[in-house]
């Protein structure tokens, strides 16, 4: 749907959220094998989004909490990803540090417990899974870039491009892509018409080795001042295949085990805000008394 514009168009978001969320919630308390009245609270995306998303999301929520008396439960749409490993076959135990990489955000996060997220590192600009999707709109191709991209890039030479690594070797855990979308840039304006078939798919490829090398050492660097055992990468961008082998390589290494969600779990579900809601009502069972708006999550 959003296809043709390159990007989502929020008010089609909105109007095509209002049409599928309630056929999509019987679907799945069918699939599930569960009555609407059984479930204990309703979790919802409370944020960050587009607000037209959200408040659809939110309204429904509302609304079946009211009707049911359950309490409801609104989660951080970034605790969903943080915690979204642990749908996982193989989940991983507390405490693991974690690699957040989503179309809207990058980050590097110690994760303790449940609840006790501290934030390690942010990209200052651009989140890699947009410096992907910008690089993927330079080189012609389709909206979301990222798989699009790392697709093409399997037929390129990534050395053919020197491209840049902003921040890789600063001392902090922060990242800044927006200088790498840039070079793309300037690179696509420079070959004008010479962009052929090849330069596309090595351009590609060097803009995914740039991404993945900066990712890649930002992360090594945290595990070394965290000392944590466990390192979890989730979000869109946790997708991408370069990007798990060069981190498989480097703190495999070091002996730190390292897990990816299922690709259905990386990117943004479902599943993992109910995930979410489901451990707060662990974690404060007066809430399962609080019939309405619950919230003790950390801002
Ligand atoms: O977490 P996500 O599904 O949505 C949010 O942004 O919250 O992440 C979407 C991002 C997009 O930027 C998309 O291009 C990127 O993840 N992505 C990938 C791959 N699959 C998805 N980037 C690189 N390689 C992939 N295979
Ligand atoms: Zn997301």
């Amino acid at each position: 749907m959003h296809q043709a514009y390159g990007g989502v168009v929020p008010e089609l978001a909105s109007r095509d959220h209002i049409r599928r969320l309630l056929p999509l919630t019987d679907l799945a308390l069918k699939q599930a094998g569960v009555r609407l009245d059984q479930v204990d609270a309703i979790a919802y995306t409370r944020g960050p989004g587009l607000a037209g998303a959200l408040l659809v999301g939110a309204g429904v929520a509302s609304a079946l909490g009211m009707a049911l008396g359950k309490p409801l439960i609104g989660v951080h749409h970034l605790e969903g990803h943080l915690l979204s490993p642990l749908l996982s076959k193989q989940p991983p135990a507390f405490p693991f540090l974690a690699l957040l990489v989503s179309g809207g955000h990058t980050m590097l996060l110690d994760v303790q417990a449940f609840g006790q997220y501290a934030l390690l590192g942010e990209t200052v600009d651009d989140a890699a899974g947009e410096a992907f999707d910008k690089s993927a709109k330079l080189l012609g191709l389709g909206y979301p870039g990222g798989p699009e991209l790392a697709r093409l890039a399997a037929f390129g030479n990534p050395a053919a491009f020197d491209l840049p690594r902003p921040k890789m070797h600063s001392p902090d855990l922060d990242f800044s892509f927006a200088g790498l979308k840039t070079a793309v840039l300037t690179r696509v304006r420079g070959l004008g018409s010479n962009l052929c078939e090849q330069a596309r798919a090595d351009l590609a490829a060097a803009a995914q080795e740039a991404i993945t090398d900066v990712l890649v050492h930002k992360t090594a660097r945290a595990q070394q001042a965290t000392k944590r055992r466990s390192v979890v990468v989730a979000g869109g961008v946790g997708a991408n295949r370069q990007l798990r082998e060069k981190l498989a390589a480097t703190l495999s290494a070091r002996g730190v085990a390292l897990f990816f969600p299922e690709l259905e779990w990386c990117t943004d579900n479902g599943a993992m805000i109910a995930l979410a809601g489901a451990l707060r009502l662990q974690a404060h069972p007066e809430a399962a008394r609080a019939a309405g708006p619950f919230d003790v999550l950390p801002r």
